[in-house]
């Protein structure tokens, strides 16, 4: 009995340490250069009502009319505005990794 709840304890972390892993990994996967502070920024400031869209999906020229109706939104919501700064290095960040359709 001791042995089958230590087995079942080895099993439950084994297992809660591939779900860590698995989510961990689906972030990497969906944002180019996930580590650099862009993209942090990006996620800090573009992730909070939804999942931050992987930047491929859309155009540059779409980026700039998104992130124009996104501060809208911001806006609405009470939320500390971008400053120049953080619009700044959002927008090079979301247009370098484009997509061109
Ligand atoms: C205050 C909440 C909020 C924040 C913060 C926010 N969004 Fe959104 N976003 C929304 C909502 C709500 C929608 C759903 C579509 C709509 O209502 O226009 C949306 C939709 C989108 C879409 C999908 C539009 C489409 O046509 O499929 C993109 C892309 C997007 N947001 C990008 C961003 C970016 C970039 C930022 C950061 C600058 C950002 N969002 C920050 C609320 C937010």
């Amino acid at each position: 009995m001791r042995a089958f709840r230590r087995a079942s304890r080895i099993l439950r972390a084994a297992f809660a340490l591939l779900l860590v892993l698995a989510i961990s990994g689906c972030k990497r996967a969906s944002l180019p250069d996930a580590s650099s502070p862009a993209a942090q920024l990006y996620v800090n400031r573009c992730g909070n009502c939804h999942v931050p869209y992987p930047p491929h999906e859309m155009t540059a020229a779409m980026w700039d009319t998104q992130v124009t109706m996104m501060e809208t939104k911001m806006q609405a919501a009470g939320m500390r505005p971008l400053s120049s700064d953080e619009r700044e290095s959002i927008l090079e960040y979301l247009k370098r990794n484009a997509g061109t359709e």
